[in-house]
Order: structure tokens, then C-alpha cells, then sequence
């Protein structure tokens, strides 16, 4: 087979997908350099690269709208793998059926029928993670099926004479089991890359492109106290010289207790207190948000104040706008969720450093992100590398637009019941209700909007993952499940109340979340969790509020799976909440991202 390739890269078509840069990312892991391309390049344009990759997307192959490639990329004599949509598009191209099949969001199991090239040294059943409601059928015959699951039939292909495969399920994120051994094989083994040596100078290359980012100018920085603005700010000190430096801590009424004090501890410690400053706003946040139900609303009000508020503290310190650039702690995953850089990838949720003020500072130039390509777990490393205290590298993340996504409102009417929700035969120990209220999720690359439902039995985790999965695959009107942990009504007495955005329920939120963080650092166990979001519902049997943990394990925020929290420390954490004067009670959320993001809103 000729080769019209030569490169020692990997190109990678953006299609669209929540994931694409999460396979450059892990590619890096791997030392295998990539390059992610439009999939408008036409095919001759891709002679540098040893291999392609075509990324998952939001659309149908069916969609008239959906992005294509150049069928002819698939002739270069370069290996290529398409994975999700871009899985279904070649297959779409090489004769097959695409239908609309099983909806599979979330774990799957995977039996490898065919296990050698993309499958070398990975077991014949494994674990993948599958976000995708169309299904390749019917394959022709030069086109073998490597692999299946119980919902979709052609998990993976090959066309080995011509090096094409093509894989259902995302290899790029962690909670693929062997993942990152399918993009080695398909890398180093099918492609015939050479891992890149040496150690790297991350750090040295980071300052440099600081400095040459900011040239004479000054940053002036927005610090939350999380890990992200820290360790963005931490590194633009160590860049410029300290003086050039300036941070606003924006108390925006929406913060967890005790959040000032350890952010005026933290910058302290680092011997950078001279350069912080603190701003109380939260009047101005609350009154703005009141009455607001829908969260990109909300994200979009939260992101419009913190410029209104950066561009009057400028004003007020003096500083001229054409002398400083706008620093923040932008990581990957804010962009992505956010609609992506060209427009292809869905808007899971506005995140707050993605508001259009701040993206038309950003295509002004007047914008610095020194970590806007990386994902938590490396920033938490660059953390580490610069000197910064494992208390602080190794926080929950805590989103910028804070308590006001936690809590939960609903504008209509003043109460509206739950209905009843089948389970069927395996599951007659459970009851379950499905409820009148939405939160956010990320299925199939693209978001949703949908019910949650509530349910009462055992917390056996086992088969609180299989009920959750299996109503939100198989149903289209939900995308959460939670069990009920503590609150003794009737389940089927359960409503959902009338309930804004108030000063008393983000402290009634506030309190809650004080009793779980505690009682997790207490047990000794903040570090089995990878986040910890506590959410306010107003649900209940009278006019209360429940409070939805959402303990999650993750690499990276791109996927995650529910926490299994011993029952004795849940229960302990429920028993304390539910006595918190307006609660009447206390659920978990057992649901995996996809189908539910981490966060409610
Ligand atoms: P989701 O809820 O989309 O969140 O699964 C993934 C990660 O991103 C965090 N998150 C945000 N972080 N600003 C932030 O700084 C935001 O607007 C924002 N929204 C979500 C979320 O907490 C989780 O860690």
C-alpha cells in the first residue's frame, strides 16, 4: 500500500466532539505529537502525518448539516481511526449502515472478538465508556467487526488491508479502561510512530510565553482561590516581575464559607499578599440574579459582572487598559464546554471565563491564559512542580459562578406533584418518581436539558448504576437519577416548589455543603473523591428544600462516574443536613457524566 504520508504526527479532525482535544492530550501522555485540523483540510493537505484521527461530533451522520472529511483522506495509505461520529462516518463512506440504534450513554462493557493491532494487550472483555444514539449495522465484507457490547453491535471495525478502523466508544477518556493501550497501538504500533524522549521543559516554555504574551504589559488577574486562577497567577509571578502583578478577589455572595480567609491565607503563603485585592459584590451579584431560573442565564449575568466588575476596579486603582492584560485561569475544558474555539462543538454550559464580554477581550488580544490547554490534572501537576501547598493543588474544583449553579429554582407554579416511574420486575425493592425539575447533561456531544428522577431502596451501587444508566439510555425525558439517603415522606408525595435565587437559600446551601466538606476532611477522605458538588433542590413534601450530593470520581471533568461513598459516612452527612432548619431532605446523585454533567446547571 503506497503511503502518501511521512510525518511523525497525528492529524486530528475536529468534528465537533466534546473530546477531540482530550485525544491530543492524551496523545501527549503517550509522547505522540498531534496537530488538531478542520475537517474542511482537503485530503492532499494531509501529508505530514503519520496517522489520522477523526473525533467524535455532535451530529448524525444523517444530518445534511453535519461536518464531513475528504473521503479521500481515507486513500492517502496513512492508517486512520475514526472514533464516534467519526467512526460512523467511515463506516457511512466504506458502505455501511448507519440507523438511529440503542442509545448508550456512559459505561459499557466490551467483548474484543478480534484482538490483535488496536486491541494488542488489552483483555478480551473490558470497560469502555460509549455517548452515541446512532449505531454502524451491516458492514460490508471486507470490513471486519472487532468488537461488541449488548447495545451496539459493531463497536469497533477494521479494514486491516487499508489500516481504516473505527471505534464506538471514546478510547480518549479515562474511564475507557484501555483507552490510552488502543490510541498506543493505533499510535506506535499501526502508524509506526516513535514516542518523542527527553524530559519536559514545560515549565521554562510556559514563563516564556508569558513574557512574550505580555511584552511591557502589566496582568491584572481575576483569583477565585481555586486551582486554576492560583496556579495561573502563581506562574505569571514567577514570569514577570511581581510589581506587574495585580489580583481581584471578587466576593460575589455566591463563595463557600470560610473561601476569603483561605484564599488571603493562601496568597500569604506564597508571599504574594501585597498583590491581592478584595472586592465585596455581593450586593450587586444577588440582586442581578434574582429570580433567574435558567443556567446559561444565570452563567451569562455571573460572566457580564465579573468584566463590569474587573473594568470599574481598573478604573478605580488608576490602571490605564491599554498597559495590562486581563489574566485568568482558563483551563481546556471551559472552552470546550463553552462551544469550543471554531464553533463546531456543542455549548454544553456557558462556563464564566467564556461570557461574550470576555471573548471579545480575547479576540482583542487583550486576554491571558497561560493554562487554557490544559486540563486539571496537569495543572495540578504544574502546581506541584512550582512549589505550591498539596492542600491547595489538590482542592475540589469549585466553579466561578459558585453557589448560584448549586442552587435550584423553578419560576412556575407554586407546587407540582412527582409522578411514578416503572423500574420493572428486576428492581420491585425500589420506588421511583420522576420529577418536575431539569438539570444540565452531555449526551452524545451535545447538551441536555432533562428530569431528574428520585428513587427510594437500597444503596446497592451495583444496581444503582444499572438503574440509573438503563432510565436514562432507554428514555429519552431524563437525564439524572438520585436515591434517596435521609427525609422519611411518602415518595410519591414528593413536589417541586415554587423557589428563586434568595439570600436564604444559598446560606441554607452554604451550611450543607459545610457539614459534607468537613465531615469528608474529618473522615480522612477528601482525597477518595475527585469533586464534591452540593446541591439545593426545592423538593420536598412541604414547602422545604432537599440536598443532592454529588460526589464524583475523574481524571479530568471530561467524564466522571459517581462516587461509591461508604454507607456510614453518607448517612452520617445526611443525618446532620436534614436537621438544618428549611431541609427536609437528602439524596445522592447516582448518575455517571455522560449522561449528567458533574455540576446541576
Ligand atoms: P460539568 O458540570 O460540565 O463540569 O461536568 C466540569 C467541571 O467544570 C467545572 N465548571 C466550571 N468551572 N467555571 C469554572 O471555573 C464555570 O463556569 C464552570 N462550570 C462548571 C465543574 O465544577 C466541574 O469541575
Amino acid at each position: 500500500m503506497p503511503t502518501n504520508t511521512t510525518g511523525s504526527m497525528i492529524g486530528i479532525v475536529d468534528l465537533g466532539g466534546q473530546y477531540c482535544h482530550l485525544i491530543a492530550r492524551r496523545l501527549r501522555d503517550l509522547r505522540i505529537g498531534s496537530e488538531i485540523v478542520s475537517p474542511e483540510r482537503p485530503a492532499d493537505q494531509f501529508g505530514e502525518f503519520a496517522g489520522i484521527i477523526l473525533s467524535g461530533g455532535p451530529s448524525s451522520v444523517y444530518d445534511s448539516r453535519s461536518p464531513s472529511v475528504d473521503p479521500k483522506i481515507m486513500e492517502l495509505g496513512a492508517p486512520v481511526l475514526g472514533i464516534c461520529y467519526g467512526h460512523q462516518l467511515m463506516a457511512k463512506y466504506l458502505g455501511a449502515e448507519v440507523s438511529p440504534g440503542a442509545r448508550e450513554y456512559g459505561l459499557s462493557t466490551l467483548s474484543v472478538t478480534v484482538g490483535d493491532s488496536l486491541f494488542r494487550d488489552t483483555p478480551p472483555v473490558q470497560k469502555v465508556w460509549m455517548s452515541h444514539s446512532d449505531s454502524v449495522e451491516s458492514l460490508p465484507d471486507n470490513i471486519l467487526r472487532l468488537a461488541t457490547t449488548d447495545r451496539c453491535e459493531t463497536a469497533a471495525f477494521a479494514d486491516f488491508e487499508r489500516r481504516l478502523f473505527g471505534v464506538q466508544f471514546h478510547p480518549e477518556v479515562t474511564h475507557s479502561e484501555y483507552g490510552l493501550a488502543i490510541l498506543r497501538n493505533f499510535g506506535i504500533e499501526v502508524c509506526g510512530i516513535k514516542p518523542e524522549v527527553g524530559a519536559s521543559e514545560r515549565l521554562a516554555a510556559l514563563e516564556a510565553e508569558i513574557r512574550k504574551k505580555a511584552g511591557n504589559r502589566s496582568v491584572f488577574f481575576l483569583v477565585s482561590g481555586g486551582v486554576d486562577s492560583s496556579v495561573a497567577f502563581a506562574l505569571c509571578a514567577r514570569a514577570l516581575p511581581v510589581d506587574r502583578m495585580l489580583g481581584l478577589y471578587v466576593d460575589t455572595g455566591l463563595m463557600r464559607r470560610g473561601e476569603t480567609e483561605e484564599l488571603q491565607q493562601n496568597f500569604h503563603r506564597l508571599g504574594l499578599e501585597g498583590q491581592l485585592r478584595v472586592r465585596d459584590e455581593s450586593a450587586r451579584f444577588l440582586n442581578a440574579l434574582e429570580g433567574v431560573v435558567d443556567p446559561e442565564k444565570k452563567r451569562q449575568i455571573i460572566g457580564r459582572l465579573f468584566v463590569e466588575v474587573q473594568a470599574e476596579a481598573m478604573r478605580d486603582y488608576g490602571i490605564e487598559e491599554s498597559a495590562w492584560l486581563l489574566g485568568q485561569g482558563t483551563i481546556y475544558p471551559d472552552t470546550i464546554e463553552s462551544g469550543g474555539t471554531a464553533g463546531r462543538a456543542a455549548v454544553i454550559k456557558t462556563h464564566h471565563n467564556r461570557c461574550a464580554e470576555i471573548v471579545a477581550l480575547l479576540e482583542k488580544g487583550q486576554v491571558i491564559e497561560p493554562l487554557a490547554e490544559f486540563y486539571k490534572d496537569e495543572v495540578r501537576e504544574v502546581g506541584r512542580e512550582i512549589g505550591l501547598d498539596p492542600a491547595l493543588t489538590n482542592r475540589w474544583p469549585f466553579p466561578g459562578p459558585g453557589l448560584a449553579i448549586r442552587v435550584l429554582c423553578n419560576k412556575g407554579m407554586s407546587e407540582r406533584r412527582a409522578r411514578a416511574v416503572e423500574l420493572g420486575p428486576d428492581f420491585a425493592d425500589y420506588r421511583a418518581v420522576h420529577l418536575p425539575i431539569r438539570s444540565v447533561g452531555v449526551q452524545g456531544d451535545g447538551r441536555t436539558y432533562r428530569e431528574v428522577v428520585a428513587i427510594d431502596g437500597p444503596l446497592d451501587y451495583t444496581r444503582l448504576q444499572k438503574i440509573s444508566s438503563d432510565l436514562c439510555n432507554l428514555r429519552t425525558s431524563f437525564n439524572r437519577v438520585m436515591i434517596r439517603i435521609a427525609g422519611g415522606w411518602d415518595l410519591s408525595e414528593t413536589k417541586v416548589f415554587r423557589a428563586s435565587l434568595s439570600r436564604e437559600r444559598i446560606a441554607r446551601l452554604r451550611e450543607a455543603d459545610f457539614i459534607a466538606r468537613s465531615m469528608m476532611q474529618d473522615a480522612g477522605m477528601t482525597d477518595s473523591v475527585w469533586q464534591f458538588p452540593v446541591i439545593l433542590a426545592p423538593v420536598g413534601q412541604k414547602a422545604g428544600d432537599s440536598v443532592v450530593l454529588r460526589p464524583v470520581n475523574s481524571v479530568d471533568g471530561m467524564t466522571a462516574s459517581f462516587s461509591h461513598l461508604p454507607f456510614e459516612i453518607l448517612s452520617a452527612m445526611a443525618g446532620k443536613i436534614v436537621n438544618l432548619p428549611g431541609i427536609e431532605g437528602v439524596f445522592l446523585d447516582c448518575t455517571d457524566k455522560p449522561p449528567a454533567t458533574i455540576e446541576w446547571e
